[in-house]
């Protein structure tokens, strides 16, 4: 196959990108993104400050965009992201306690009611986890309300659309022998053991020389299978796109059944959030990388 959408397909996957709804007027952006991929997911337009800018006011118009731009053109979507301490609204900011508990429920329940039958995955929490080795989950005004919060997200999710995957998402959590990493496992094992309903793990894979890619991503991504969850690779970007790298999270994807896909984190590096990194597969002027080639490589020999 000759995109890596098609050649994604071949073994049952997807290959997705990040879609930015500013920018899908460039001709360049949309024309690439609308060829590769076959997944979507909106980059910011789906989150609380977006979705929800004053508290009960939901507006959906640039997530609808995307959305719309997105089935129009044949893509599943991903959903991102429904509970998370970044990118709150000033008014969830500000709230605590069993109100900020209220506001978690409510938000939840007004974004997937809106797109309730429409999206194949949801990234239900993000990022709850500390950094570093204390295995601890991160500090904020979401895990002051109650450590319960997660299951209470998930549980809220279920009822409010069944038929979407629901995903907890966070990055740093590839290398298998990393305190974060085990600490998201324990977490994933007592859910799947009470029947918290949990269906699938991003993870986001920012990669760089802080939080390098470790061969030992294949080991997590089969563990995590084995706790009976899919697992997909959420938010994909390399600094400096490696092509052997690139070929090699691939790789580790097609190698566990229950791997679902790969989305990368923006089409062009232009378009990267660290564009500094040139992280990603499509040049600024819109023409393949080598690291585009040897994922298609691997997406076809896989
Ligand atoms: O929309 C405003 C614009 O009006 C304003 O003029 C401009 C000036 O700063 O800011 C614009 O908002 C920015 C927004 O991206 C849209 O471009 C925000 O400042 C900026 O903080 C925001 O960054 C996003 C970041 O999440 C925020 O947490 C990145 O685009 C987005 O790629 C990044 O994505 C996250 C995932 O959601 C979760 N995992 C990590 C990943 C990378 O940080």
């Amino acid at each position: 196959e000759s995109t890596l959408g098609a050649a994604a397909a071949q073994s049952g996957r997807y290959f997705g990108v990040a879609i930015a709804a500013n920018r899908l007027s460039d001709s360049t952006y949309q024309s690439i993104a609308n060829r590769e991929f076959n997944s979507v997911t909106a980059e910011n337009e789906m989150k609380i400050d977006a979705t929800e800018p004053q508290r009960g006011q939901f507006n959906f118009q640039n997530a609808d965009r995307i959305y719309n731009w997105a089935v129009q053109n044949g893509k599943e979507v991903r959903g991102h992201t429904l509970a998370w301490h970044s990118q709150q609204p000033g008014w969830m900011q500000s709230l605590s306690g069993s109100a900020l508990r209220q506001a978690m429920i409510d938000h939840i329940n007004g974004v997937m009611a809106h797109y309730k039958g429409k999206i194949a995955q949801w990234d239900v929490v993000n990022e709850a986890f500390a950094d570093g080795s204390s295995g601890a989950r991160r500090d904020s005004n979401l895990e002051r309300s109650g450590s319960d919060w997660i299951e209470v997200a998930f549980r809220t999710a279920r009822a409010a659309d069944p038929s979407a995957k629901l995903c907890y998402n966070d990055y740093n959590v590839e290398n298998w022998t990393w305190a974060k990493t085990q600490a998201m496992y324990r977490m994933v094992k007592d859910f799947k053991q009470r029947g918290v309903p949990i269906d699938c793990v991003g993870f986001q894979s920012h990669f760089n020389s802080g939080s390098p890619y470790n061969s030992n991503f294949r080991t997590t991504l089969q563990e995590f299978a084995a706790l009976g969850v899919d697992v997909a690779i959420t938010e994909l970007d390399i600094q400096g796109a490696s092509p052997t790298t690139y070929a090699a999270v691939v790789n580790d994807c097609l190698a566990v059944s229950r791997c679902l896909g790969v989305t990368v984190w923006g089409v062009r590096d232009m378009d990267s959030w660290r564009s500094g990194d040139t992280p990603l597969l499509f040049n600024n002027d819109g023409s393949k990388k080598q690291a585009y080639n040897a994922v298609l490589n691997a997406l076809n020999a896989g």
